[in-house]
């Protein structure tokens, strides 16, 4: 496709729920202590949305502002992609729910399923729209409430989550603006496709008072086997993207990764050879929210002036699928 214009990130936001839950908290729910999960995981704690918070919610705190960022005005957006395997209903999908909130309609709003991968599968859609010249403002979002659908008898996994939203402006560059999305790549490997799943709720095992007795709707997953296919796939998604522009490592400003495991980030980093300095990590705070990490890890950097105009960022992202993809990006 030849690039008509090229697309930016114009503007960053990120919402958590205010309630807090600990390792220690955790160790009175599971047997399971602060010390196992702070060494395997690097987590200390994480957010948990209200009963009445459902993901629209989230991502409409964070939208609000994701658009004061990117000084526009809400009626300049002209399309909503939420990226969430935990929307508000399994339909309609959650981008209708918040172009509804957001007092906005009559442009094409939709979901992207692809599990912790989803922001960066969803930012690749948007760049397209952008470059082909169809939408000018994008409003890009990654939230997740997994903890609503997390088994809380299964210490392998709930320990794990935590519920938050990281919102995007994706946009038109101006023509001499050094912003712009350089290169991504995406993938997906479905023969692994029940390492991580859902396995009730959906049209293969509708709910039924079994299914929910068994927790069959809350996630499922493979932890270990995830971990060997995470580092490989990100470190080939990254590799694919720095080779078709010629850049080496060192040329790269910053790297932010799914933040799913501590080990994971540190081991991918370390086969990349880049300067652990140059690594954004905000998983002991937030713990693992799935599509939500990268574009909170985003937003949180670029507030603190750690990320700054002009910088070249590599994102690399895994998860249910199993996909994974990575996003090289200046700032
Ligand atoms: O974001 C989407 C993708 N998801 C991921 O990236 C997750 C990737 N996987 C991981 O991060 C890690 O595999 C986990 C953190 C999930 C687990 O760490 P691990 O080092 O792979 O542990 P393991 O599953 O191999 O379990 C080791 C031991 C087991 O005990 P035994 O069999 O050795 O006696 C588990 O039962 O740790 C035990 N264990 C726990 N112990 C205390 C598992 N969960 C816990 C826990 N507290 N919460």
């Amino acid at each position: 496709m030849s690039i008509k214009y090229y697309a930016k990130i114009s503007g960053t936001g990120m919402y958590v729920p205010d309630k807090v839950l600990t390792n220690f908290d955790l160790e009175k729910i599971v047997d399971t202590t602060d010390e196992w999960i702070k060494t395997r995981t690097g987590m200390s704690e994480r957010h948990l949305a209200s009963e009445d918070q459902a993901a629209s919610d989230l991502a409409y705190e964070a939208s609000l502002k994701a658009i004061e960022s990117a000084r526009i005005r809400a009626k300049d957006i002209d399309m909503i992609i939420v990226a969430t395997i935990s929307g508000d209903y399994a339909f309609p999908s959650t981008a209708c729910i918040l172009q509804q909130k957001l007092g906005l309609k009559g442009f094409p709003a939709f979901d992207v399923s692809a599990g912790c991968t989803g922001w960066v599968y969803a930012a690749n859609i948007a760049k397209q729209f952008i470059e082909n010249g169809i939408a000018k403002h994008i409003l890009v979002i990654g939230v997740e409430i997994l903890t609503k659908i997390t088994n809380w008898k299964d210490r392998g996994t709930c320990v794990l989550f935590g519920d938050g939203a990281g919102a995007t402006v994706i946009s038109r560059a101006k023509e001499r603006d050094i912003s712009r999305f350089i290169d991504s790549e995406l993938a997906a490997d479905g023969t692994q496709h029940e390492l991580l799943i859902q396995k009730a709720g959906g049209s293969r095992l509708p709910a039924t008072k079994e299914t929910v007795k068994e927790n069959l709707h809350t996630v499922y997953m493979e932890g270990n086997k995830i971990f060997k296919n995470a580092v490989r796939s990100m470190y080939n998604a990254c590799e694919i993207v720095l080779k078709r522009n010629q850049l080496d490592v060192h040329s790269i400003d910053w790297l932010i990764t799914h933040q799913a495991n501590l080990r994971i980030i540190q081991a991918l980093g370390k086969k990349l050879k880049i300067n652990e300095n140059k690594v954004i990590i905000n998983i002991e705070k937030y713990a693992n929210t799935s599509s939500a990490t990268i574009p909170m890890a985003l937003d949180e950097a670029i507030r603190s002036k750690k990320i700054r105009h002009g910088d070249i960022v590599l994102l690399a992202s895994f998860g249910a699928g199993l996909t994974s993809g990575s996003l090289l990006i200046r700032i």
